[in-house]
């Protein structure tokens, strides 16, 4: 159903045409002031300072042309020549009944060409818990393409996980730390370790001190020595069999080793940071290095070498990104968001067999001038696309490989965009990360396109403003570190059971379990949807929570409102589902049935403004006025009690709002509804 915005639009532009020769576009927006009517056009002031005319008479120009009497009323013109417009009622009921009949999309228009969307969200790393800076990414990329596929598209979720680079290195020195502290019977060493190198957070000489003496207590040889079969080191006695327990310990066991390992991680970070710098030694397999760069080390050499597959590395890493992905589950799980594990999870480990030929296409190609796309560049293979600078405006290298042969974020990137094109048949790709990698993506584009990669597919970069404390800087825990996503989440659930708890306590516990499930995780979402996605904003769960206001528990309890007004029909005796399916004539004679029913009919043009920019604010926006504008209706007129003539009307006026208000929570924002609160 093409919105009353966009047909009002057309038609102005033929008037305008008509009356003056010119072929602009129609300037309509939403009256701000339901006395100036329900739209309004600018145009006549617009145009009237570029034709050098005066305003009003231009208006009436204008409306002398224009043919709107099916959607409007007579157009009448205020102020210095705005043209204001009035829907008509027989209009409004038209697009109603259109409404009753489009079940599954209420109005919201459908594409005709169905394109294969790839949205690139979430992409957690590995060995990390999500924390707060994964939301926003994870929930916007979410509702993207939850809008893409109510428009009739077919969006594929690439979860861009890193479970490659560096942090491997640093999985398995982790995991190695673990089974020392269990062979020397020093099973939480790295915990107090890690307390003292907390402590020493300001002291630099004290963390060296620690540092030289951790790496001495616990030799780190296993790399050079495993391969020597005749003189078995820690890796064949110890490590290997260390993991292969790991991998078939039991699953407390493994919940118990991930938040052991989380601790370690941390450990083998502080233990780099200070060894940077130190100077510090070690052996290797290919000769002596500085500890600092060993995690580097052992991922270069993982990834070089495909000949060790299956050993004793190789079981680690995998077995910490599985742990890593049960706790991302977990928390797609709680966020409601589902996915195909087989095709939307494709973290950056997928893509390592296609480098050397990334690298290798983009070192053949050749740009307009003859020279290659990718050059040697201090060491360094490097694209230098066109117009990126350096802030001493030299121009700016996109790196794809290092010195040492170590491929980074963008080949894998690259990689990534050739596969979603070539093989996934990508029309759009839409990534969404934070603004700190819009030049990343920007580079990335301009290279893809270099290369020849991307003709027919366009490719947006989404970004969002940061989640803030209470104190307006970026959300921290106490101690200074980033709040983890689940202690988040639990907490918004354990609040919102909370709220059940006071405003319901004879619920069964089961329900009220699951109302602050939907509550607290809803308020979370619906906080983040309805603030622009581009500022940054205030994280309160007393806002979130609170049940008046633009929020997720004042959207669901009016919609409970609203499912509540049928039972009470059925306990009257009133057969609802009859009613609404014999409705004859809908009556829109009271103020407030009409602004209601004026709304109603405003779903897809608010769809259409949410989807322009990917701002779901758009809708939540929307979703709030409907219920404010339900409210109003349903204080000021009878449903049940109303005259039989007219009650199926009112019913269908309540039953839209309750189906639109579940769409639009439940298809577009992911959030549940609630039949009972
Ligand atoms: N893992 C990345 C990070 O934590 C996000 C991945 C975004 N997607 C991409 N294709 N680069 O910043």
């Amino acid at each position: 159903m093409k919105p009353a915005i966009q047909l009002i639009s057309e038609r102005i532009s033929q008037a305008i045409q008509k009356a003056t020769g010119q072929n602009v576009p129609a300037i309509v927006t939403g009256a701000t002031d339901s006395k100036f009517g329900d739209y309004q056009s600018n145009n006549a002031l617009a145009l009237a300072k570029q034709l050098k005319a005066n305003p009003r008479q231009l208006a009436e120009k204008i409306i002398a042309q224009l043919q709107i009497d099916d959607i409007c009323q007579k157009p009448e013109i205020a102020g210095a020549g705005f043209i204001n417009l009035r829907l008509k009622p027989d209009f409004v009921v038209k697009n109603l009944r259109e409404i009753v009949s489009d079940k599954d999309r209420l109005g919201i228009e459908k594409t005709n060409k169905s394109e294969t969307v790839v949205v690139d969200f979430s992409g957690p790393n590995i060995a990390k818990e999500m924390h707060v800076g994964h939301l926003r990414s994870t929930i916007i990329g979410d509702c993207i393409r939850k809008l893409r596929k109510c428009q009739n598209h077919n969006p594929l979720w690439q979860n861009h996980f890193g479970d490659w680079g560096t942090n491997f290195g640093m999985v398995i020195l982790g995991l190695w730390h673990m089974c020392m502290a269990k062979k020397h019977g020093e099973p939480l060493y790295y915990h107090t370790e890690l307390d003292k190198f907390k402590g020493y957070a300001e002291n630099k000489e004290k963390r060296d001190e620690l540092c030289r003496q951790i790496l001495k207590r616990h030799e780190i040889d296993w790399l050079e020595d495993s391969e020597d079969k005749d003189n078995p080191g820690d890796g064949e006695i110890d490590f290997h069999p260390f993991l292969k327990e790991l991998q078939q310990s039991a699953k407390d066991y493994q919940d118990y080793i991930w938040r052991e390992f989380l601790v370690v991680y941390q450990f083998i970070n502080a233990l780099e940071d200070s060894a940077t710098g130190i100077g510090l030694m070690i052996q290797t397999r290919d000769g002596l290095k500085r500890y600092e760069s060993l995690s580097s080390h052992v991922t270069y050499m993982l990834q070089r070498n495909d000949k060790i597959k299956d050993e004793q590395e190789w079981m680690a890493w995998n077995f910490i990104r599985k742990l890593t992905l049960k706790h991302c589950n977990e928390i797609y799980k709680m966020l409601g968001i589902d996915f195909d594990e087989n095709t939307e999870l494709r973290g950056e480990s997928f893509y390592n067999d296609m480098l050397p030929d990334v690298v290798n296409e983009l070192r053949q190609k050749k740009d307009s001038h003859g020279n290659p796309l990718a050059v040697e560049s201090e060491g360094a293979i490097c694209v230098f696309p066109e117009g990126f600078k350096t802030k001493d405006d030299k121009p700016m290298p996109f790196i794809i490989q290092k010195t040492d042969g170590a491929y980074l974020y963008a080949t894998f990137d690259l990689a990534a965009i050739r596969y979603r094109v070539n093989e996934l048949k990508a029309d759009e790709i839409i990534y969404v990360t934070d603004a700190r990698q819009k030049q990343h993506f920007e580079m990335l584009f301009a290279v893809a396109e270099m290369a020849g990669w991307v003709k027919d597919t366009k490719l947006v970069h989404i970004t969002f403003g940061s989640v803030l404390g209470e104190d307006g800087k970026p959300l921290k825990t106490r101690s200074g570190e980033n709040v983890k996503l689940k202690e988040l989440l639990d907490e918004a659930v354990k609040r919102a059971k909370a709220v059940v708890q006071e405003k319901n306590p004879e619920l069964p516990d089961n329900e009220k379990e699951n109302i602050a499930q939907s509550v607290g995780i809803g308020a979370v979402k619906y906080a983040d949807y309805s603030n622009n996605r581009t500022s940054d904003y205030i994280f309160s769960y007393d806002k979130m929570l609170a049940m008046d206001g633009n929020t997720a528990p004042y959207m669901q309890y009016a919609y409970a409102r609203i499912k509540s007004i049928g039972r009470k029909g059925q306990e009257k005796g009133i057969d609802v589902e009859k009613e609404l399916k014999g409705i004859k004539d809908i009556y829109l004679n009271e103020p407030t049935e009409f602004e209601l029913a004026k709304q109603l009919i405003r779903y897809s043009e608010a769809f259409n403004t949410a989807i322009a920019d990917f701002k779901p604010n758009f809708l939540t926006a929307y979703l709030y006025e409907l219920a404010q504008k339900f409210s109003a209706f349903y204080n000021a007129c009878p449903v049940l009690d109303a005259d039989s003539k007219i009650r199926p009307s009112r019913l269908l006026l309540c039953d839209l709002t309750a189906k639109i208000i579940r769409h639009g929570l439940e298809n577009l924002l992911g959030i549940k509804t609630i039949e009972r609160m």
